[in-house]
């Protein structure tokens, strides 16, 4: 399975703090917001991820990622010339994704739970179809929305309901087949001027191959669009940080985890960044293995 991380946008809501800066560079406390939803990707076992970014951007993503090898990643880049809609990154991905399934997950979201690995699991074997992840809001207005049956499978799907008749935000991850490369190149732009992740989410659903995982109380889903939830994230991942004494999103101790790099280059990460928390948790890490 691919992975790719759509880190599109042009941040307008987060103007001026984002008028020079790519919004997925952001700190959220203590690293940049990109980390997080590669963070998820990487919790799933993908290591073939494609990072797509706006133009002006790219070189950032090149400077702060590389190549991937010192992750343990092999790590490609793309650019959406114009923010264009989510599902697009499946027309520009076409070549990555080749004859693979793929998972998508937006440059500005943050996942966390304990169960969030079994999840990613079980919604990685599946063979067909697609699978998303529901969040019950306060404001689902905001989001796309799924309505669901009694046994929690998906009855419609509608993007930025005005008046939503179910409390499941659609997050911003998204595990599909390879036919979503099809699906994706078929649909026509919305009112908006942008190609919909939810149109392809609703074919999935027109063809009865839509799964969706609720994510329960357990879980943390936020995203990071506007001025206070941006803030709200940096202090999220700040109090369990401090509290429970481990990473959010700390990217070499996963790639370890995973078997993606071994035990010396977690030492040598740890090293590099010793003058932070950050750094020293990952030496922590590599001692407790060591
Ligand atoms: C996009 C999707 C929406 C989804 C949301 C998750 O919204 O269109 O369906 O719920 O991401 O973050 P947008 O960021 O384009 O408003």
């Amino acid at each position: 399975m691919k992975g790719i991380v759509l880190a599109g946008g042009s941040g307008s809501r987060l103007h001026p703090a984002t008028l020079a800066v790519n919004k997925q560079l952001l700190p959220v406390y203590d690293k940049p917001m990109i980390y997080y939803p590669v963070s998820v990707l990487m919790q799933a076992g993908i290591d073939e991820i494609l990072l797509i970014s706006a133009p002006d951007y790219l070189a950032n993503y090149v400077a702060l990622f590389g190549d991937g090898a010192s992750l343990g990643l092999k790590l490609s880049y793309a650019v959406q010339p114009r923010p264009e809609g989510l599902a697009q990154a499946f027309v520009i991905g076409r070549d990555f994704v080749g004859d693979d399934s793929v998972a998508l997950v937006l440059g500005d979201n943050i996942f966390f739970g304990a169960g969030l690995e079994g999840m990613l699991a079980r919604a990685r074997a599946r063979q067909s179809g697609a699978t998303i992840f529901a969040y019950a809001v306060e404001d689902p207005e905001r989001y796309g929305v799924v309505t669901l049956d009694g046994q929690g499978g998906a009855l419609r799907i509608d993007e930025k309901p005005k008046a939503p008749q179910s409390p499941w935000a659609v997050t911003g991850l998204y595990f599909y087949d390879n036919r979503v490369l099809d699906i994706a190149a078929g649909i026509r732009p919305s009112p908006r001027g942008e190609l919909e992740i939810t149109d392809v989410n609703a074919a999935y659903l027109r063809a009865g191959e839509l799964h969706v995982e609720r994510m329960s109380r357990g879980y943390t889903w936020l995203d990071m669009g506007t001025h206070d939830s941006l803030l709200e994230a940096g202090e999220f991942v700040r109090t369990i940080q401090k509290r429970q004494g481990q990473l959010v999103a700390g990217l070499e101790e996963i790639a370890f985890r995973q078997g993606f790099i071994p035990l010396a280059r977690l030492r040598e990460q740890g090293a590099a960044l010793a003058r932070t928390d950050y750094g020293r948790k990952l030496l922590a890490i590599a001692a407790d293995h060591a």
